[in-house]
């Protein structure tokens, strides 16, 4: 099983603040959905209540310490209590994506083979930020970089890294 990061941030590694997105991009929605579809989606509760609903197409796991979470069934979700029994479940699928949020990411960066990177061109303070990718640790192999237009208000670049 392949464990890919996928995440997008600004120029000073800040993912979200109070619980939600920093930017709307499109076209980073649409890159996040079709690299994801199909593939189990893993991510903390704080991020699964900040989409609101169930990503579509994808096995939705999310993990919390409240084993009460969705006990009614409201959502179509796994829940799982850790990231390490979340990531056993998943041992046969091909790929497996961490989509967040910040403690999420945290935890599972030392496990991870792929990361996905969007990179939004703008200095913005959050209160979730992403650690630096160290250069020693994971090797840059795609990057596509776009600028900004009607729909996407600021540049960005997509770009792809390897575990070394
Ligand atoms: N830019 C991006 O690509 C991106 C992607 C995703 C999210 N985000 C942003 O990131 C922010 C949310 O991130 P966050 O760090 O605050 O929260 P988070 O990682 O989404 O969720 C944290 C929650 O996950 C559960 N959790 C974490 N570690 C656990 C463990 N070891 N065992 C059991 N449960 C564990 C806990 O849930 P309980 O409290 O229920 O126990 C914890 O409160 C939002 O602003 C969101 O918009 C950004």
């Amino acid at each position: 099983m392949t464990l890919s990061i996928i995440v997008a941030t600004s120029l000073n590694n800040a993912i979200g603040k109070d619980n939600q997105l920093l930017w709307h991009l499109p076209a980073d929605l649409k890159f996040f959905k079709t690299t994801t579809m199909g593939c189990p989606v893993v991510m903390g509760r704080k991020t699964f209540q900040s989409i609101g609903r169930t990503l579509p197409g994808r096995k939705n796991i999310v993990i919390t310490r409240d084993s009460l979470f969705n006990s009614d069934q409201t959502f179509d979700i796994i829940v799982e209590p850790n990231l390490e029994s979340a990531i056993n479940h998943l041992q046969n699928e091909q790929e497996v994506f961490i989509i967040g949020g910040g403690e999420i990411y945290k935890q599972s960066l030392h496990l991870t083979d792929t990361i996905y990177k969007t990179i939004v061109n703008t200095t913005i303070e959050g209160d979730v930020y992403f650690s630096e990718i160290d250069p020693n640790q994971f090797e840059l192999v795609w990057e596509e970089k776009h600028l900004a237009d009607e729909k996407n208000r600021m540049d960005y670049t997509f770009q792809k890294y390897i575990k070394r």
